[in-house]
């Protein structure tokens, strides 16, 4: 999708993982860690990370592990298993879904001969390749320096290991890793001052389009939902003059018509994750900055997963820490729109009883955003809940002030417009019907 440029970092300790590598999947399940979801739909949720970043899924498979052991997390046993599972697969790759320390992932690509991410390396890779706005690109991209920085001291160890001493100082491997170290941090520090201005210029932007023009639509929703080609097919191939005052900033912002409000702006997000690792909570909150100024949000969901439930409940977590929506079932600051998606995928039955629940639910729109089957009738939805609450505005302007009369002509429905002298000058009086949030948009003009 030519919108989502990936994200080029200078990364010779990790090197990338690239699309079409043959991986073996691993959720450790370890004795007495709490998780949101059980192992088995971690696992799920795993595989679905890696095939969303073009990985082969060649084996998946959930170890129990009683006890961590430090060096390598699994038992010798379960190495070597994983191992054997690798050569017969021809895996190039194994995906732990847990968390593994530097030291860990070292000594299982030496043992495995292969090379091994955890999942905070996993999700690197997919914001790496999603994070869309100049500010989410930039927090993923520290994020990964500070991962790499970690690694390095991963690196030291082993080096002094093969040099046979702790404390020895000094020797080429030292020097390189100090260098190394260096690299990161300078690139750190330029990352941070970019970032600053981003968010400065990010600011103004928003600013300026608080004042202006449209309400704005985010699309949110579970990694893999659908919500980017929701987003394409909603803006389709005409791209709007007005685009390009987004596109260069921000390329996941369009201008879509409603028939209603004239013109909206749809905003895509990166896609929610669960059990999002802490030291990429930052990256994650910069790429849904635009939700929480949305006068309506659509939750994309994919109807054709069998974690559909879980999904939503992770969706609504995340909405939730951002102060949208109240508790688990509690109300939205923001209205919520759930978009159905994928109901092409589903079984005659399933599909039947998913379109009777959608079609008794105001705020629910069964869709397939591959065949554009339902878009309609969401888009109905939306252009309802966006004019709610619109009244008829008596507006008397002075007919000097063009440039609000032009706006109530393209924001507002304007009923009646006649033009008459005023105790000072030319006026126009006006009929108009304004929605609550025009009217405020108006009345900041
Ligand atoms: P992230 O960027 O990871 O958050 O994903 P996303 O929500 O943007 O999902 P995307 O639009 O990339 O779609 C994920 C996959 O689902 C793609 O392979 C799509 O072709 C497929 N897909 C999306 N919508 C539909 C649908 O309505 N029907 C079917 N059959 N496939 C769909």
């Amino acid at each position: 999708m030519g919108r989502r440029r990936r994200l080029s970092f200078d990364d010779n300790l990790l090197g990338e993982v690239s699309r079409g590598a043959r991986a073996l999947v691993v959720c450790p399940d370890i004795r007495g860690q709490q998780h949101d979801l059980d192992a088995e739909a971690r696992l799920a949720e795993a595989c679905g990370l890696a095939l969303a970043i073009g990985i082969v899924v060649a084996e998946s498979v959930v170890l129990p592990v009683r006890q961590v052991r430090p060096g390598t997390l699994f038992g010798a046993g379960q190495v070597e298993n994983i191992g054997v599972a690798c050569e017969q697969h021809e895996a190039e790759l194994v995906v732990v879904d847990g968390a593994l320390s530097p030291i860990q992932q070292r000594n299982l690509e030496e043992t495995l001969g292969r090379k091994v991410i955890d999942r905070t390396g996993l999700i690197l890779e997919i914001f790496g390749e999603r994070a869309a706005t100049a500010e989410g690109r930039l927090q993923v991209e520290l994020a990964h320096l500070d991962y790499q920085q970690s690694r390095l001291v991963r690196s030291w160890t082993h080096l002094e290991r093969q040099r046979g001493g702790f404390g020895f100082l000094g020797g080429p491997g030292e020097t390189q890793i100090e260098a190394d170290r260096r690299m990161i941090r300078q690139r750190m520090g330029r990352l941070r001052k970019e970032l600053e201005q981003v968010r400065k210029t990010r600011a103004l932007h928003r600013e300026r389009r608080g004042r202006a023009p449209w309400p704005v639509i985010a699309l949110v929703g579970y990694t893999n939902a659908g919500k980017s080609t929701l987003f394409n097919r909603l803006t389709g191939e005409d791209v709007m003059a007005e685009d390009l005052l987004f596109a260069t900033l921000d390329p996941t912002m369009r201008a879509i018509r409603l028939p209603g409000v004239e013109k909206a702006i749809l905003s895509d997000t990166v896609g929610f994750i669960s059990d999002l690792p802490t030291q990429l909570v930052a990256a994650f909150r910069a790429t849904l900055e635009e939700v929480t100024g949305a006068d309506v949000i659509v939750h994309v969901r994919d109807m054709a997963s069998d974690s559909a439930g879980a999904q939503k409940a992770q969706v609504l977590q995340v909405l939730a820490e951002l102060g949208i929506v109240e508790g688990e079932d509690g109300g939205s600051a923001i209205p919520i729109v759930e978009a159905w998606n994928k109901i092409d995928l589903l079984a005659a039955e399933a599909r039947g009883e998913l379109l009777a629940t959608a079609s008794g639910d105001a705020d629910i729109a069964a869709i397939s955003a591959e065949t554009g089957e339902g878009v309609e009738a969401l888009l109905d939805r939306l252009d309802a809940i966006l004019t709610a609450g619109a009244k008829v505005h008596e507006i008397v302007l002075p007919s000097s002030e063009g440039q609000k009369i032009a706006w109530l002509h393209a924001h507002g429905q304007v009923l009646d417009d006649h033009a008459e002298a005023g105790d000072n000058g030319p006026i126009h009086r006006m009929t108009v019907r304004l929605t609550p949030k025009e009217l405020g948009r108006f009345e900041s003009l």
